[in-house]
């Protein structure tokens, strides 16, 4: 099931970031990476073409306080976010009953790719989960033409999952993959539905 999470006001450091709630002046940071072609079409949503639209999802990102913006630590400026989202397909996922789980998504500016900055991000968030909130699983996916996010995910110990046709915010659907990660302080042994999608058998 789903886990309650709310950001809370927590700040997560790492080596080069810091991860916290979205703030109103956030708002330049933000359409700067998010109106670049090309970052949010890899995760499913069109880039923003007006300020307008980064103010309507900036305003989201604080009611919800479920999006963390990855700051550079160097000078506070804001280059990314990664939304603790609910997973999909609840009712279907049924090895997932009786226990607690949250979906991860991400995007970072184009100018910063391919620095290691968003496995840094995501183990950071994982390890804050597992550890101070006390989740027992996290899923994460990635369509099959981003090969980048894949590498993120490898990178931070996810298991391929689920080969699914997801949805993206654009009404269309995109073969990918979903990816599982346990709370490996847990004993915990899942008995997967729906074998058809299935190519984790651990
Ligand atoms: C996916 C994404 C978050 C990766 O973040 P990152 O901090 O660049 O991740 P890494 O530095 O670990 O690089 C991942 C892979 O990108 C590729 N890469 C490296 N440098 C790159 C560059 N300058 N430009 C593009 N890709 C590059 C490499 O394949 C790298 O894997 P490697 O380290 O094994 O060589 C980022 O590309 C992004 O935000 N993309 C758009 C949104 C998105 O795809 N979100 C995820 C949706 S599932």
């Amino acid at each position: 099931m789903n886990a309650e999470f709310r950001i809370n006001g927590v700040r997560l450091e790492t080596d080069r970031l810091v991860l916290r709630a979205f703030e109103m002046s956030d708002l330049d940071d933000f359409y700067e990476y998010a109106s670049v072609e090309g970052v949010g079409e890899m995760a499913g949503w069109r880039h923003h073409e007006s300020r307008q639209k980064s103010l309507e999802i900036l305003e989201l990102f604080i009611s919800e306080d479920k999006t963390f913006a990855i700051c550079l630590k160097e000078n506070g400026k804001v280059i990314g976010s990664l939304g603790v989202e609910r997973y999909g397909m609840e009712e279907a996922l049924t090895e997932f009953d009786g226990y607690k789980g949250r979906e991860i998504g991400y995007v970072l500016g184009k100018d910063y790719w391919g620095r290691g900055i968003m496995p840094e991000a995501v183990k950071a968030v994982i390890g804050y989960l597992f550890e101070v909130c006390d989740l027992d699983f996290l899923t994460c996916g990635y369509y099959d033409f981003n090969s980048r996010s894949k590498r993120v995910q490898e990178k931070c110990g996810v298991k391929p999952y689920r080969r699914l046709k997801m949805e993206t915010r654009l009404g269309t659907e995109e073969p990918g993959v979903l990816n599982l990660l346990t709370n490996s302080n847990k004993d915990i042994t899942f008995e997967f539905s729906h074998p058809e999608t299935l190519i984790f058998r651990d």
